[in-house]
């Protein structure tokens, strides 16, 4: 059964262990059923718009060719081209988009709006980033675990090391999946980028339920020791002032994933994810940049080497934004998503 019809999506601990395994059993069907050149449409006029106010590659585009495979119209709204928040409070424009249309996606600074938002609407609101949570980016990672690990390990056996900047939106989203679905989760950062305490203890209560096991470790060879994934993220995030950037990198420069740390979980099936965009070269400018002026060894959060190396799946994961996103959208607005399947 759908429970997920007409829900709203902030943050993984919206949705139980079984309805996050619901959503990534329907992006491998929907995926399956894209590359066989057999998918079904069934958000035909459905209307959606997707608020971004700050920029975006994977989420937007993902986003719009989801809506596009499955016959939704999509209106896209770019930083500083509505009235919310400067000449209209968020709860009005929530209520009069929930007239128009049949769901939002917001990603935007600050947590608060989007809570903001779902409380005042009638229409699912998905979370397409906040300062606090990516939820929609952990269902493509848990995707392409369950496809990618070493004889099919199910994900309750699976244990990944998260390393840079633990305290972000991605971090707590990583703590939320390993909590909901029984996963062995080691955080290695130095201490002041570990996550909020209250946070991360109701996250370890939490895991209990479902077995999963945290630790944060300033240690790097403690944490990656025999992982099946290390996963990391930019350093600076959207919205991190120019201000702390220089001390952010000194702090962090230590944690740079290399092939240093991949020797040193001692497992030679040990693959590397990134939700990307990355910082691995200096073929941008801020990636020029900030190699340059710090004296990175060849990229910042990763290597070149590593980002492009085979145990890197990087563009898989990124593939799987787009089938795991259409699931959501499937799941919330269709009764019985498995209309696809008629
Ligand atoms: N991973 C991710 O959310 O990428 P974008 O910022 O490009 O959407
Ligand atoms: N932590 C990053 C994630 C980008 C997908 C940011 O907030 O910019």
């Amino acid at each position: 059964m759908n429970t997920l019809y007409k829900r709203n999506f902030l943050r993984l601990l919206d949705y139980t262990n079984e309805e996050i395994t619901y959503l990534i059993n329907l992006a491998l069907t929907l995926k399956n059923k894209k590359k066989q050149k057999q998918e079904k449409q069934c958000l035909l006029k459905k209307n959606i718009i997707l608020i971004f106010e700050q920029e975006s590659t994977r989420t937007r585009f993902a986003f719009e060719t989801a809506a596009f495979d499955q016959g939704a119209h999509v209106t896209y709204i770019g930083p500083g081209t509505i009235h919310m928040g400067y000449k209209e409070s968020i709860q009005d424009t929530s209520k009069i988009l929930s007239q128009y249309y049949n769901a939002i996606q917001y990603r935007g600074k600050s947590h608060q709006t989007i809570e903001l938002l779902s409380k005042n609407s009638t229409i699912p609101i998905w979370n397409g980033l906040t300062n606090k949570f990516h939820p929609t980016q952990l269902l493509a990672d848990l995707l392409t675990i369950q496809e990618n690990s070493f004889k099919n390990k199910p994900l309750s056996e699976i244990s990944w090391a998260y390393i840079g900047d633990t305290r972000n939106n991605i971090g707590y989203s990583i703590l939320e999946a390993t909590v909901l679905m029984g996963l062995d989760l080691r955080l290695i950062a130095p201490k002041k980028y570990w996550p909020d305490k209250d946070f991360l203890n109701k996250c370890i209560l939490q895991g209990k339920k479902s077995n999963a096991k945290i630790l944060c470790t300033e240690d790097i060879e403690t944490g990656v020791n025999n992982v099946d994934y290390i996963y990391t993220d930019v350093w600076i995030s959207m919205g991190d002032s120019k201000n702390i950037w220089y001390d952010k990198i000194c702090d962090l420069k230590k944690y740079q994933v290399n092939s240093k740390v991949l020797s040193l979980t001692k497992n030679i099936n040990t693959q590397i994810l990134h939700c990307l965009p990355a910082l691995h070269n200096s073929q941008t400018i801020i990636g020029n940049y900030l190699s340059n002026k710090y004296d990175l060894n060849d990229g910042v959060e990763i290597t070149n080497e590593m980002f492009k190396s085979k145990n890197s799946i990087v563009f898989k994961q990124a593939e799987n934004r787009l089938h795991t996103i259409k699931a959501l959208m499937v799941a919330t607005l269709c009764k019985n998503p498995y209309c696809i399947l008629l």
